[in-house]
């Protein structure tokens, strides 16, 4: 495995729509992680999170955080998006953002990457504060299905 980018990652030198990345509407993704993000249950953190990712059939799928007064059982914005994912007939996904409160772009917490490896494999485009990255930059030597069959 390799820490860098695919090729044409970062679109540098590379023609308009060459690159994955640029064939993303992730600014409409971002406002439907806002727009999810209202619906969010933080009553105990006041911290609501929204997540939205594409889906390589080409649907969106959201979620939101849902607390809980037991706080460790609380479920992330990406809980929700992955069983909406498979909810909704399932699929790998494609492109990833995730929001709070202010609309600032999110990195998921640790358990959520695991999520995030599982339903989108290391080329899933992942949209942070340093750009658009690969889910193999965000979760390197990721534990995965394949290590269950060596
Ligand atoms: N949270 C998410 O929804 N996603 C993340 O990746 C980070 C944390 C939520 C969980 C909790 O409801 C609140 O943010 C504060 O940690």
């Amino acid at each position: 495995m390799t820490d860098s980018p695919p090729e044409g990652f970062d679109g540098a030198g590379t023609g308009a729509g060459s690159n994955p990345v640029d064939s993303i509407d992730w600014e409409g993704l971002r406002k439907q992680a806002r727009d999810i993000m209202s619906r969010a249950y933080a009553p105990y953190s006041h911290f609501p999170v929204g997540a939205a990712a594409l889906v390589d059939d080409g649907r969106v799928v959201v979620g939101c955080n849902v607390e809980n007064a037991a706080y460790g059982v609380a479920l992330c914005a990406e809980c929700g998006l992955i069983s909406a994912l498979h909810a909704s007939g399932g699929g790998k996904l494609t492109a990833f953002t995730c929001v709070d409160l202010r609309g600032n772009l999110l990195m998921p917490c640790g358990r959520c990457r695991q999520l995030l490896w599982e339903n989108g494999g290391p080329d899933l485009l992942v949209d942070t504060a340093r750009g658009v990255v690969p889910m193999s930059a965000v979760l390197p030597d990721a534990f995965g299905s394949e290590d269950l069959n060596r």
